[in-house]
């Protein structure tokens, strides 16, 4: 069965294409920014209307495939930016109409989660999703994955970004803020976890007033990654030995990030447990894990109505009925 997937949530138009577990397309264009500068959803929706086009035909060409060819249309229906995800859904409907093809519609989240269980064989992992729109502790259990443990202001991805923006870097932070940690030493940080959530908003206000004080961007950088992955390791473990879970997988962009594996392989080897790394490629938002998500639904037997294929800007991963697993 082979499966075309449109990614569109946010700064990436991303196709991909499966043929079942098999990747036969990935191609995408990526909105960048000027530095010091973030994203404007009118801006991100203009650059994919204008790549849409000559993206699909690259995706088919490297699949080898015509429209015709293609069984399923998958795409991202939320969470994202309204702007954005409107140019990828009213993509999926009209080659959905045009070639008579199914639809289904992928939650973003889903997607990140089922291609870090694609690229690593996780079985039942605690998953860590990182990105700059979402920093959550997740797992399966009943019908659903569920949120154990969340932010409970900014993302962890949003935070990297920002403070590599007052350092005058432009989107995404979090590859500046890594290479800059590697020079840095140690300077005092709130940590702040209550419960199962965290809170990263304060250390990004004392992050931002040290730099503005002088103290090296080394030192901000290193700093802040030691504290901000700490945080999140800890309320995963807890997790973990909650749920009786013995798999950890990293996914979302900041996943990417080679001391947060560090600490999270660390921890796990502490516990006797497992710690994966979604495969980098497919760490960042991308076409390939709404293929793949798509292809699971479809064969668990979801269809979407045309009448029913409008945007889910706020859907979360905690709303959605996961039909292929059990
Ligand atoms: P979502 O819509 O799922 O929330 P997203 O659209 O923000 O995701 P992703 O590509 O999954 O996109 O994640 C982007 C984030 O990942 C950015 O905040 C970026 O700074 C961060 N990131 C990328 N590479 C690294 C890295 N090496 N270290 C830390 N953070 C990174
Ligand atoms: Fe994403």
């Amino acid at each position: 069965m082979i499966v075309l997937g449109i990614e569109s949530t946010a700064h990436t138009f991303g196709i991909g294409i499966v043929e079942d577990e098999k990747i036969i397309a990935d191609v995408r264009a990526v909105f960048k920014t000027e530095p010091g500068k973030g994203y404007v959803p009118r801006e991100l929706a203009e650059h994919h209307a204008k790549h849409a086009k000559q993206v699909l035909q690259n995706a088919l060409n490297q699949a080898k495939l015509s429209m015709k060819e293609v069984d399923v249309i998958a795409f991202s229906q939320g969470m994202g930016i309204p702007n954005s995800l409107r140019v990828g859904a009213s993509l999926a409907r009209y080659l959905s109409l045009k070639y008579n093809k199914p639809l289904v519609g992928v939650n973003h989240g889903i997607a990140h989660i089922e291609i870090g269980k694609l690229t690593t064989k996780a079985r039942d992992p605690v998953c860590v999703y990182l990105s700059g729109g979402n920093t959550q502790i997740i797992a399966y259990s009943k019908g659903k994955y569920r949120i154990f443990g969340e932010t409970q202001d900014i993302t962890l991805g949003n935070l990297l970004d920002v403070v590599a923006r007052e350092m005058g870097y432009d989107m995404p932070g979090g590859p500046k803020i890594e290479k800059l940690a590697k020079k840095g030493k140690f300077v005092e940080m709130p940590y702040v976890v209550k419960g199962m959530d965290l809170s990263y908003s304060g250390l990004l206000t004392h992050a931002i007033r040290l730099l503005k004080k002088g103290v090296s961007k080394e030192d901000v950088a290193y700093s802040l990654q030691e504290v901000a992955f700490a945080m999140i390791v800890e309320v995963a473990e807890r997790a973990m030995a909650q749920l009786n879970k013995k798999e950890v997988l990293l996914i979302g962009g900041v996943a990417a990030n080679k001391r947060l594996q560090q600490m999270f392989r660390i921890m796990c080897k502490e516990r006797n447990a497992k710690s994966y790394v979604v495969d980098v490629k497919y760490a960042s938002d991308n076409g390939v894990m709404i293929a793949y998500t798509g292809l699971l639904a479809y064969k668990s037997g979801q269809r979407l109505k045309i009448e029913e294929s409008g945007i889910k800007p706020k859907w979360r991963v905690d709303e959605v009925e996961i039909t292929w697993l059990d």
